[in-house]
């Protein structure tokens, strides 16, 4: 846990400090960041969120499905970048130099409108208390959960930053041209594990992908299924002049529903990006891809368990941050 000794000692020292002097105004911040989350933050103080949360994702995936893969994508390249601290949603602006912009996000991440709708109806419930922080992981279960997924208890109690780095998005998150070594060694940089790696590329068994990241793929790589190949090739054609966002889905047996056929896709050699195939490809990660194509539950299990462990990312608590009035911008 994130807890530690000297820490505690820290603030206490901090706290007698304050009362000693009566310096109510002394500040403590800087030791005030390592409180862990818990599954019943809100109970008291906020008891409508979740079930807020809950509607609205319910309400924008029944009317687009691909939606519940956006927002699933959307907590990910979240915890990426300094952590679970909602630094994705941050538009540009005087202090700000979004990370919408980075390569991994640009005309790819969606699902913002969502995460402002369920804000604003969170705010009327109880103005200044959920982060846009905890909002992205619980709208992330949620979404998982609506297209048949596994569900898990968010840990909730995240603050929200003042910043945003673009430059460390397009650093750390993982690109579609990564190879087993890299994709392992950007997880290992958060804290996952290899197992926990392959449990959450399992989320592409949900949503689509642009052509532009998978063309050499479908054109030029050998370890790929000729006819499925050929199929994904007519709607993404070598030529770049044309084609560049055409869509495709990532599991392409059954791109709506959470299930395991991402992995019994990649024993296929059907998997879309060079990133997911190189999971079955005769290296160190084959005999997990093949674990959780034989065993459903088993990659849920770990799936879960994995969400828990990403959302954990260095979330800043205590007095660290901020609770956001509107996801987008920072609060002046
Ligand atoms: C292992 C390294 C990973 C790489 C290289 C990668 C890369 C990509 C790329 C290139 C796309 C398509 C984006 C586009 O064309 O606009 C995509 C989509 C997606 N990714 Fe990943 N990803 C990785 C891991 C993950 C993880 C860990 C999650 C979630 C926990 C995730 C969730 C998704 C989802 C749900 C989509 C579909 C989004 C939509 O339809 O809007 N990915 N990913
Ligand atoms: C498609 O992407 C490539 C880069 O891979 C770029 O050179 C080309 O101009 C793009 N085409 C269009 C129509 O945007």
């Amino acid at each position: 846990m994130s807890s530690s000794k000297a820490s505690s000692f820290n603030k206490l020292a901090c706290l007698v400090a304050s009362l000693l002097f009566l310096m109510s105004a002394i500040s403590c911040e800087a030791y005030d960041n390592d409180i862990d989350l818990t599954t019943d933050y809100y109970a008291k103080s906020c008891p409508k969120a979740l079930p807020i949360i809950k509607s609205v994702v319910r309400a924008a995936v029944a009317k687009e499905r691909r939606m519940a893969a956006s927002l699933v994508r959307l907590h990910f390249h979240d915890c990426f970048v300094q952590g679970c601290d909602a630094s994705v949603l941050l538009k540009d602006s005087k202090t700000i130099i979004s990370e919408q912009g980075a390569l991994q996000n640009f005309k790819s991440a969606r699902g913002f409108e969502v995460i402002d709708r369920i804000k604003s109806a969170v705010e009327k419930a109880c103005p200044g208390v959920v982060s846009c922080a905890d909002i992205l992981a619980v709208a992330a279960r949620d979404s998982s959960k609506l297209v048949r997924g596994p569900t898990w208890k968010v840990k909730l109690g995240r603050r929200d930053s003042t910043t945003a780095n673009k430059a460390l998005a397009e650093k750390d998150i993982p690109i579609a041209f990564n190879d087993l070594h890299q994709i392992i060694s950007s997880f290992a940089r958060q804290g996952l594990s290899v197992q926990d790696m392959v449990a959450l590329s399992g989320s592409h068994t949900i949503g689509q992908a642009q052509c532009i990241t998978f063309r050499e793929r479908i054109h030029e790589e050998t370890n790929i299924d000729p006819a499925f190949a050929k199929l994904r090739q007519r709607r993404c054609p070598s030529s770049p002049v044309i084609g560049n966002s055409t869509l495709a889905p990532l599991d392409a047996a059954t791109p709506y529903s959470f299930d395991n056929d991402y992995f019994k896709n990649l024993l296929q050699r059907k998997g879309l990006l060079h990133s997911d195939q190189v999971l079955f490809n005769g290296g160190l990660t084959d005999h997990i891809v093949k674990r959780y194509s034989e065993n459903e539950a088993a990659f849920f299990e770990d799936f879960s368990a994995a969400m828990v462990k990403m959302g954990s990312i260095k979330p800043l608590t205590g007095s660290a941050g901020q609770i956001r009035k509107v996801c987008s911008v920072v609060n002046y």
